[in-house]
């Protein structure tokens, strides 16, 4: 007989592996409700606070009374809407490239992007701690798999040497590493792209908005914009809106739009959306988009620098993705609960998010939170530390 879903789930809760969804009242402020209880927020990813910023909230509405509430179709079926193709300008513009497109998110742009580009007879590598969604692009696509040690350069060099083959060569990083918060080596992947003809892939979910100038992203900050040949990133992360792009040539554009499957073959984002990422792209490149940046960037230090001192384990990054190492899921979880009745809520995460052994509490800083509740947070955290073993 086929194991029964009960089974199943009852393995799930017996690896500590089993996950739900928590009810929340409010926005995705640095406040939150939940429970009857005031929370403060530790893992949005809504790093600007943009989530709640009026002027997306507008753009949003006005999009919706000139354009209505859907797309209707595919944009290859019922036609590419005006605040599409302006979206698209406005990104292109953004990242540096000469051409852009917009996805339904970004598990939909990996998804599509790696195997419009690669196939069978091709090969791509690919960091040890990349998104879910770049590994699940990679095994959709057929090409073969090279996995090369976290942000391992001198590695990926040796692997180059030998596993490219006749095929298309694509090296695809985070950029902001989702789980650890440091950064890819780009110079140096942009210097085997170059050695090898490779194609060069970085998905910038997490530095959109939030590194270099204007909040162009993380390649813009080490200097190698020009040498990323598709820059992916997201609107729902920083950017406080919902849904993915691709800054990239025009010929790889075109690629995209007649290969991309999840382009081609789902209903393309509804004008709310579009207008809210409108507005979006364009704050974060203003003076406000540059001191909610201050903001963020002085708040991450508080937090990071807290943790440490407290004697936490926190591995090298800079950024406002900020990991405490607890171990076991076991551990993980418990720690996460106790900072919950502690009036703090950060999301522990587990395998397979994360390798084995290597559980955290990841918490994530905003530009909106008050320093102060910070600095009280840190003291909530170490006694939860301290009482649980993990300190
Ligand atoms: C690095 C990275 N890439 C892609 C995604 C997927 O983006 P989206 O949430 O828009 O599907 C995420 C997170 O969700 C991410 O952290």
């Amino acid at each position: 007989m086929s194991r029964t879903i009960q089974d199943e789930l009852e393995q799930i809760r017996r690896r500590d592996l089993y996950r739900s969804t928590r009810l929340i009242s409010g926005r995705q402020s640095a406040r939150i409700g939940h429970g009857g209880r005031e929370l403060l927020l530790l893992c949005s990813n809504n790093y600007l606070g943009l989530a709640e910023h009026p002027a997306l909230a507008e753009a949003s509405l006005r999009a919706v009374e000139r354009f209505g509430t859907s797309s209707g179709a595919s944009r290859l079926v019922s036609g590419t809407m005006e605040l599409h193709e302006e979206l698209e300008r406005a990104v292109a513009a953004f990242k540096g490239s000469p051409a852009a497109l917009v996805f339904n998110s970004g598990h939909a742009a990996n998804t599509g992007i790696i195997p419009a580009l690669v196939g069978r007879g091709d090969v791509v590598f690919s960091d040890r701690l990349n998104h879910a969604s770049i590994v699940d692009g990679i095994l959709l696509s057929g090409a073969r798999l090279v996995r090369y040690p976290h942000n391992d350069h001198q590695q990926l060099a040796r692997l180059m040497e030998k596993e490219c083959g006749s095929g298309r060569t694509l090296i695809v990083s985070d950029g902001v590493f989702s789980m650890d918060g440091d950064l890819a080596p780009l110079a140096q992947l942009a210097e085997l792209k170059r050695q090898h003809g490779a194609l060069l892939m970085i998905d910038d979910a997490h530095g959109s908005g939030v590194l270099g100038r204007c909040g162009r992203g993380s390649a813009d900050l080490l200097g190698v914009s020009g040498h990323v040949d598709i820059k992916m990133g997201t609107f729902g992360k920083a950017l406080g809106s919902f849904g993915a792009y691709a800054g990239v040539s025009d010929e790889i554009r075109e690629l995209l739009v007649n290969r991309c499957r999840s382009f081609i073959f789902s209903t393309s984002l509804p004008p709310a959306v579009l207008g809210a990422s409108l507005a979006a792209v364009k704050l974060v490149q203003s003076a406000e988009g540059d001191a909610l940046r201050e903001r963020l960037h002085r708040n991450a230090h508080l937090f990071r620098s807290g943790l440490i001192q407290a004697g936490f384990t926190i591995p090298d990054g800079a950024t406002q993705i900020i990991p405490l190492i607890t171990g076991q899921s076991e551990t993980t979880m418990r720690f996460s609960e106790a900072l919950l009745a502690e009036g703090l809520f950060a999301q522990g995460i587990r395998p397979p998010t994360v390798p084995a052994g290597l559980g955290r509490i990841r918490f994530t800083v905003m530009a909106t939170h008050d320093p102060d509740d910070l600095n009280r947070a840190l003291e909530r955290i170490e006694n939860v530390g301290r009482r649980l073993g993990v300190l």
